[in-house]
C-alpha cells in the first residue's frame, strides 16, 4: 500500500475563496419548502454572453441596484436584460473613461460589470496588422497604456480596474468580471486563477464562477503541432467586497 500523500489545508491552496472573517455558528437547515426542479442556472452553458450575463444578475443583483459596467462596448451583455430592471451607468474606454479611474464616489455602487480586454497586442508596428482587434480591444495603440506587455498588460489591466472597483463598490457590492485563459508565448496562463488569486489580495471574495463554452470551432492559423488544447471557453466570475465589519454576503431577496 502506498503511503498517504499529505495535502495542504483546502483554504491555503483556495485563499481566494474564504468569506468569514467571523466564523458564524452552523445552524442546521432543513428546507420545508420549494419544488423539485431542474429549471435551474447552470455553471457552464453554450447559451452566450448575454443570456449567461442576465442569469448571473438575476442570481446576484437585486432590481434597482446601482451597476456599473466599466468597459460597456458595444453593450451586448445587456442584450437580455429588461431596460428598466437596474440603473445603469455604462461607461468605456471609448467615452473617455478608463476603467482605472472611475468618475464614482467610494462606496457608491452595487455592482461593477468588468469585461476588459483579455488578450494584448503590444503597440508600435504590430497594430498596423491587428487593426480589427485592435479596434475591438483597444490596447496599447489607442491609448490604453499599460507598463507590461502581453499576458502581464492583461493581467495589469485587470488588477488595476479590480481595484477601482473595489473603491467604488459598497462593502458587500458584487464585481462581475469577464475574462479567458491564454497560451502567451507557448506558456499556459490560467487568466481566472490569476485574476482570483490578485482579487484576494485587494479584498474581494470570490462567490461563483461560470464557464461560457463557444458554439463554433475557433481555429489557429499555422499550425505545426498542437501542443496545448485550443481554448473554446471563457468565464464570467463573481466576486463580493469583503466589507470592514466582516459581514458575509447574502444573496438578493
Ligand atoms: C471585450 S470588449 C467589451 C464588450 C462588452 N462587454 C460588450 O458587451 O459589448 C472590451 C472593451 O473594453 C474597453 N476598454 C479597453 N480598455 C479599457 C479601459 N482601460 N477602460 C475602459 N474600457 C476599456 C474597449 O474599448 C472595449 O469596448
Amino acid at each position: 500500500m502506498r503511503d498517504r500523500v499529505a495535502l495542504a489545508p483546502y483554504d491555503a491552496i483556495m485563499p481566494f475563496n474564504q468569506p468569514r472573517l467571523v466564523e458564524e455558528p452552523r445552524r442546521k437547515r432543513v428546507a420545508t419548502n420549494g419544488d423539485a426542479t431542474n429549471d435551474l442556472v447552470w455553471t457552464a452553458s453554450t447559451e452566450g454572453n448575454a443570456r449567461i450575463f442576465a442569469q448571473i444578475l438575476d442570481l446576484y443583483i437585486r432590481p434597482g441596484s446601482v451597476v456599473a459596467d466599466v468597459t460597456y462596448g458595444k453593450g451586448v451583455f445587456w442584450r437580455s436584460v429588461p431596460s428598466d430592471r437596474y440603473a445603469l451607468r455604462a461607461t468605456d474606454l471609448l467615452d473617455g473613461i478608463d476603467c482605472r479611474d472611475l468618475p464614482y464616489a467610494d462606496g457608491e455602487i452595487d455592482c461593477v460589470v468588468l469585461d476588459p480586454p483579455y488578450m494584448h497586442s503590444p503597440g508600435g508596428t504590430a497594430h498596423e496588422a491587428h487593426s480589427p482587434f485592435e479596434e475591438h480591444y483597444r490596447n496599447n495603440g489607442t491609448g490604453n497604456l499599460t507598463g507590461s506587455k502581453y499576458h502581464e498588460a492583461v493581467l495589469e489591466l485587470y488588477v488595476d480596474a479590480g481595484a477601482e472597483a473595489h473603491r467604488v463598490l459598497r462593502d458587500r457590492g458584487v464585481l462581475i468580471v469577464k475574462c479567458q485563459d491564454e497560451v502567451c508565448s507557448n506558456r499556459q496562463r490560467f487568466t481566472h486563477v490569476e485574476i482570483m488569486q490578485a482579487y484576494s489580495d485587494i479584498g474581494f471574495v470570490a462567490e461563483d464562477l461560470f464557464v461560457v463554452v463557444r458554439q463554433n470551432r475557433p481555429g489557429v492559423s499555422r499550425v505545426v503541432r498542437q501542443v496545448h488544447a485550443r481554448k473554446n471557453h471563457s468565464y464570467f466570475l463573481v466576486f463580493w467586497k469583503r466589507g470592514a465589519t466582516g459581514a458575509v454576503w447574502e444573496p438578493p431577496k
